[in-house]
């Protein structure tokens, strides 16, 4: 089903719904080298692949598989980043948490900020149970992130990932809802 536009409107940004128009900046965010760094994918290198990816996030929007959302200024409507859930599970009420903000919105507590609305909606309104999140465990600011907002730090995976012939771990972190609660 497809989100009202504003998930929610916050005291600096805003979580509203992704369309067509976001493509561009949604490259600036993914082809960036050292802000994608730690992601399970490499940068994108061609803005089709920003059109490909809001297609799939709408898709997401009309099959409920996915849920990927704006991190809006309500300043200026700048287009900061994106939080997202995804590998819903319906059956385990549980899917997974991922974020990022574009390399010159880092240190302003952007995310820290964005994320609780989206938490919130998970186990609200979708009726989650369990948030996950897959992280490099040498993402610092990721985990500073995570720890902030309760998650547990409840395992860690070897070399989950090969990105560009590069192997990496897993650290696994959780949050139930009745922590959140
Ligand atoms: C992860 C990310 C969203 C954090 O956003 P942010 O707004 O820069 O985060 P904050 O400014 O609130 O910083 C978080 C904490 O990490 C700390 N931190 C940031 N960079 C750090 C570093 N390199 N080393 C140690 N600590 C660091 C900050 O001091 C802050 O600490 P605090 O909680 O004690 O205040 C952002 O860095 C990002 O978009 N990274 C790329 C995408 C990504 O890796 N996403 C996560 C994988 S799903």
């Amino acid at each position: 089903m497809t989100p009202d536009r504003d998930l929610a409107v916050l005291s600096r940004v805003r979580l509203r719904r992704i369309d067509a128009a976001d493509a561009p900046a949604i490259f600036t965010v993914y082809s960036h080298e050292e802000g994608t760094r730690f992601l399970a994918r490499p940068p994108m290198v061609d803005p089709v692949q920003a059109d490909e990816m809001v297609a799939r996030i709408e898709a997401g929007y009309a099959d409920g598989s996915t849920l990927q959302l704006a991190i809006e200024r309500n300043s200026d409507a700048a287009f900061l980043g994106v939080c997202l859930l995804f590998n819903m599970v319906a059956r385990g009420a549980r899917a997974e948490i991922g974020y990022i903000l574009g390399r010159e919105h880092w240190g302003q507590g952007y995310v820290s900020e964005a994320l609780p609305a989206l938490i919130t909606h998970a186990f609200g309104a979708l009726g989650l149970n369990r948030l996950e999140a897959d992280i490099d465990p040498r993402n610092v600011a990721s985990q500073r992130v995570l720890e902030r907002l309760g998650f547990r730090r409840e395992g860690l995976l070897r070399e989950r990932w090969i990105v560009r012939g590069e192997k990496s771990d897993s650290a696994i972190y959780g949050l139930l809802r009745s922590d959140w609660t």
